[in-house]
């Protein structure tokens, strides 16, 4: 395959014909998010979701990029009263459970029309570091856009260029550091932003004072990290600059549980005598909560939120 821009590669080995998020085992198949694949966190973060819309007097939430609706039928089992939307680029999965709506999405940055309201809350976990974004590269005298063969093309330049260095400027840069120039990342949340008062979106990232220099471009393939494949093989994924987003609001995973009040105690260990059955499910709520605090790990997943987390017992919007 002929050199192409990466973004247009990228977006193709997505979301192209036969693109890697066409495929039927989805997401799920491929790596664990904090709305699937490790037992007692997907319920756990459905309930700081809620709780996040019952903060801003949501009567209703769309997720952009819903995989195979895994979260939603979380948040239906939770609360059935909620009115629920999915998007995503695949058909309605057949397990949704009757009554989510199902909107398709061409993919990447492109949107469809979206049916929200004033009382919409829109979420997109783990949406925005798979929409395809350029790469530049430090040459030793400027920095290029990086093509899908890995071959430096034609200088930055333009909105890219301005994006740069307002956002990710390099004082002393080495030749091979890279920049993940996040301006379609921006404008994707923004679109949402345009369209509903209240736009939640989750994913791992950075912000300008911690830019990590060498790029942070990765495949994912049967839950394993690899080089990306643009042959729609491979998941292709790159963390956010979530500072460059736009957000009234940006916080850790960590500290948004906690301001939603989101806290599981250990159970006691009266319980193991009385109802030891009990005991264990306390035990794994409690390493589900740890789980979703990690630091290190999805704790550390940043909320870029549009408005404001505000306190419990505001009136709604
Ligand atoms: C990394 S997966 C995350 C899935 C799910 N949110 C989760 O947390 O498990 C990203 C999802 O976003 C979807 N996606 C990408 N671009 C989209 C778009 N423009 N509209 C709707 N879905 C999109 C992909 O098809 C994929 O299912």
């Amino acid at each position: 395959m002929s050199a192409r821009p990466l973004i247009d590669a990228w977006a193709e080995a997505l979301y192209g014909t036969h693109g890697f998020y066409r495929q039927s085992d989805g997401p799920a198949g491929h790596f664990a998010t904090a709305g699937q694949g490790v037992p007692g966190v997907g319920e756990l973060f459905a309930s700081a979701v809620l709780a996040l819309a019952d903060r801003v007097g949501a009567t209703n939430i769309l997720e952009v990029g819903a995989g195979r609706g895994e979260l939603l039928t979380l948040l239906h089992a939770t609360r059935p009263s909620m009115r629920l939307t999915g998007v995503d680029v695949v058909a309605r999965p057949s397990t949704l459970p009757a009554g989510i709506g199902w909107v398709v999405s061409p993919g990447g940055r492109s949107l469809p029309a979206l049916p929200v309201d004033a009382q919409t809350l829109v979420v997109a976990n783990e949406w925005l570091d798979v929409v395809p974004c350029p790469v530049a590269q430090w040459d030793g005298a400027l920095w290029r856009f990086v093509l899908s063969s890995g071959a430096l093309g034609a200088v930055l330049s333009g909105p890219e260029e301005d994006w740069r260095r307002r956002w990710w400027p390099v004082d002393e840069p080495v030749p091979g550091d890279r920049v993940e120039i996040g301006l379609p990342r921006d404008q994707a949340y923004q679109a949402l932003c345009a369209v509903a008062s209240a736009v939640l979106a989750i994913d791992y990232g950075h912000l300008r004072d911690d830019r990590p220099v060498a790029g942070t471009l990765i495949g994912y393939r049967d839950g394993v990290a690899t080089t990306p494949c643009f042959d729609g093989s491979t998941d292709i994924t790159a963390h956010v600059a979530m500072d460059s987003l736009g957000a009234a609001t940006l916080l850790t995973q960590r500290d948004a549980l906690e301001q939603l009040g989101i806290r599981v105690p250990n159970p006691s260990l009266d319980l193991a005598r009385t109802a030891p059955a009990d005991y264990l499910k306390g035990l794994a709520r409690r390493t589900a909560w740890a789980f979703l605090r990690e630091p290190a790990g999805l704790g550390g997943f940043w909320w870029a939120l549009s408005c404001p987390l505000a306190e419990p017992g505001t009136p709604p919007r």
